[in-house]
This record gives C-alpha cells, sequence and structure tokens, in this order.
C-alpha cells in the first residue's frame, strides 16, 4: 500500500477511482478555500452547476468568527453561501438536527446541485455529510474540518451518519466527498484535551501503519504539544496520507483492510459504553487506554514484547493521554465488548500489533487472556 501523494506538496489523492478527490492541507489560506471547491466539483457529477452552498458549522466556530472568511471565498468563487449553526456537541449528531437542515434546504427550495460544506469538528461533518448523502439522493459534499480528529480521521473516508439515541452511528452512509480542506491554523484555538484526543489518533497510525512516522512523532512531542505550525502541517498530511490509504484499498469496509483503524478501539469502546458517553474519558483517551490494553493482548498472544508497550504507553503519556481506566468493572466492559459490533459469530475480534507499524485481525484472543488485560486497566 503506498501513500496517496498528489502533483502539489500540499495535497493528498483519496484514490476511489471515479469518486477520486483531494484532501489540501494548508495553512492559513482561507481566500484559496473558493477556487479548491470549484476544482473539487469540476471533478464530480455536478461540474460547475453548483451555485450555492449551505455551510453547516457549530456555536463554537460561530463565536470564533471561522465561517465569514469561508463564505467570502464561496462568494468570491461564485457560490452563494449561506450558513446554518448548530449547537456544539455529539448531541447534534441527532434526526432531530439532520431534520433541521433538510427544512432549511426544502425552505430554499434548494434541488441536487446544492453544495453541503461541512465546517467543524467530527460532529459537524458526520452530521452534514449526512444530509449531504440523504437530501435529493445525494449531493456534492466538502469537508472542512476544525478539529485534529476531523482533520486526521473523520473528514476522510466518507463514512457519515447520525446517532440513535440508544446506538451511537447506527443510522448512516458511505458518501464520499468531493474535497477536503485541512488548515491547520483553525487548530490554535483547539482546547487542550481537543488536541489530545486527536493526537491518539495520530498515534495509532504510527503503530498499524509506519513505523518512521512513530519514530517522528516521539521526536517531535514538545514542537507539536507547541503547535508549531510546520510540524502540525507535517503530521496531519501524513496521517491523511496513511487513512487514505486504508481507505482506498477498502473504501466500503468490506475486505478488511480498513478494519485496521478499530486498533484499540474494540477496548475503547467498550471504555465509553462502561464510563458513559461524554463521561470520564473522550474517545480519543478511550483510544489510548485502548490501544494499550490491546498491546498487551498482543504479547499474551505472544506477538511482541513488553518493551513495545512501555514504549506505547510513554509516548502517549507524553502527549498527556491516559495509559490506564482503574475503576471500571472488568465483566461489564467484557459484556460491553460482546455487545459490540466487532464481534464475529459470538468470538471477540482484536487488531493487534505485531510490531510497530504491522497490526493484524485476529479471533485468536482468550477469553481469559481477554479478562486478565481488562482486570490490569
Ligand atoms: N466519520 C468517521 O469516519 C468518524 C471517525 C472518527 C470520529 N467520528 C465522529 O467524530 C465525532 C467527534 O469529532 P470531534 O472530536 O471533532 O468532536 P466535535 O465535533 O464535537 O468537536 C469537539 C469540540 O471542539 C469544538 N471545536 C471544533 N473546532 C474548533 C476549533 N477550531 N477551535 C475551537 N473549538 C473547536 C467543537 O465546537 C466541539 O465543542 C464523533 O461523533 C465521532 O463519532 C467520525
Ligand atoms: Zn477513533
Amino acid at each position: 500500500m503506498s501513500p496517496q501523494k498528489s502533483a502539489d506538496d500540499s495535497g493528498v489523492l483519496v484514490q476511489l477511482g471515479p469518486r477520486t478527490y483531494e484532501v489540501k492541507v494548508v495553512t492559513g489560506q482561507t481566500a484559496q478555500f473558493g477556487a479548491f471547491v470549484k476544482e473539487a466539483l469540476e471533478r464530480t457529477w455536478a461540474g460547475s452547476s453548483c451555485r450555492r452552498a449551505l455551510v453547516v458549522t457549530d456555536s463554537h466556530l460561530a463565536d470564533l468568527g471561522v465561517p465569514s472568511a469561508y463564505e467570502a471565498a464561496l462568494a468570491a468563487a461564485g457560490i452563494s453561501p449561506e450558513t446554518v449553526i448548530m449547537p456544539p456537541g455529539e448531541r447534534s449528531k441527532s434526526l432531530e438536527c439532520a431534520g433541521q437542515l433538510y427544512d432549511f434546504l426544502v425552505s430554499r427550495s434548494a434541488d441536487r446541485h446544492v453544495l453541503v460544506v461541512a465546517l467543524g469538528g467530527g460532529v459537524i461533518g458526520d452530521l452534514a455529510g449526512f444530509v449531504a448523502a440523504t437530501y435529493a439522493r445525494g449531493v456534492p459534499l466538502v469537508m472542512a474540518p476544525t478539529t485534529l480528529l476531523a482533520q486526521v480521521d473523520s473528514a476522510i473516508g466518507g463514512k457519515v451518519g447520525i446517532n440513535h439515541p440508544l446506538a451511537k452511528n447506527i443510522i448512516g452512509a458511505f458518501h464520499q466527498p468531493a474535497g477536503v480542506w485541512i488548515d491547520t491554523n483553525t487548530l490554535a484555538s483547539l482546547p487542550e484535551r481537543e488536541l489530545r484526543c486527536g493526537l491518539a489518533e495520530v498515534v495509532k497510525y504510527g503503530v498499524i501503519l509506519d513505523q518512521d512516522f512513530f519514530a517522528e512523532l516521539e521526536q517531535g512531542v514538545d514542537l507539536i504539544l507547541a503547535r508549531q505550525p510546520q510540524v502540525i502541517r507535517q503530521i496531519v498530511r501524513r496521517s491523511c496520507q496513511l487513512k487514505a490509504a486504508v481507505v482506498a484499498s477498502d473504501e466500503r469496509e468490506e475486505t478488511g483492510r480498513r478494519a485496521i483503524l478499530n486498533f484499540g478501539h474494540t477496548v475503547a469502546h467498550a471504555i465509553e459504553a462502561v464510563a458513559g458517553y461524554g463521561g470520564a474519558f473522550e474517545h480519543g483517551e478511550a483510544v489510548a487506554v485502548g490501544m494499550v490494553a490491546e498491546s498487551r493482548l498482543a504479547v499474551r498472544l505472544g506477538w511482541i514484547g513488553q518493551e513495545l508497550v512501555e514504549r506505547l504507553a510513554r509516548l502517549l503519556a507524553r502527549f498527556g493521554l491516559p495509559t490506564h481506566a482503574p475503576g471500571l468493572d472488568p465483566r461489564r466492559l467484557l459484556e460491553a465488548m460482546n455487545c459490540d459490533k466487532k464481534t464475529d459469530r459470538g468470538k471477540l475480534r482484536f487488531v493487534l500489533p505485531r510490531s510497530i507499524g504491522k497490526v493484524e485481525l485476529t479471533d485468536l484472543a482468550r477469553e481469559q487472556d481477554v479478562m486478565a488485560v481488562l482486570e490490569s486497566l
């Protein structure tokens, strides 16, 4: 699997045949956003037919004044924007909020030539993307992610969706964007905890695919935490290349290749379910603990040595991420895992490391080993 590069150094291509699109990683060039969108649309069925855009954002970004530069850039490119501001947070990934966006589009008599721009974190990307996937049976979508997690993960790959009150992400679609515009300058205002959560996914890419990247992260901790623009751009870009390559090899999660992105997530989802969503653990924090726990499981299978677990835990801790989650009942965690969608015919499946940079999907982990790992969480 080779990194997906485009001719332009700032861009990464997600190669999906007729649905191929560019992920552009820039630092503070919002004036060029309009031209990027026009070019991206030209590569889709919509061509130059989009004259209107619905910009979906949340109130944190609106309070920071982020949307105005994006609106101006769209207008300058001949695409007239209207912005709808959603409440921030996971609760906006609801049928009710999707309904508000449908109402807005219908009230404007929007047809399938309306562009949806998702300007925000993963919540806005998933919600606006879901509306784009379903309104008029699918309208063009451009992602402009503003959290580290959205930039390195959720904006790429075409998974969009909302939550059911009883099940997260259960209502959704695959709807690839026409393009992804990442301005790393937006990260300047990101709360520290959100930055760290994104870093958990960045570390994950190193473990699953790229040992050199992992070593670069180890060397760059201080500059990354100081949000040094060039270093941030580099790690975002590298993460996008790695995610793009995985998505290109398994667009709809059919060959099993895309499953490697779930490293750390089997345990993480159980932690989130038992600790309560929006509780003590943010997703990235649960992933950090989950990666350490699942690596311990790999030690028990004889796949790796203990020193690898320690190396991973050390890096996560330096990024200010937790590596333990004491106080959670191991039996409840195991139950939550068995309920999770990643069990296959009653067997627990894990993506476990063979080394830094290489993982394998397995159902060989015995329940007693899983239990032992959960007990030492
Ligand atoms: N579709 C996928 O493939 C995929 C992958 C991973 C995660 N997700 C989803 O992503 C969501 C989490 O995304 P998230 O972590 O970005 O959360 P989020 O969208 O809730 O953003 C986190 C917080 O940061 C604020 N924020 C956003 N950008 C900001 C900025 N530049 N400056 C200051 N504050 C800013 C938001 O208002 C929010 O309060 C979850 O719903 C998860 O299910 C989807
Ligand atoms: Zn994740």
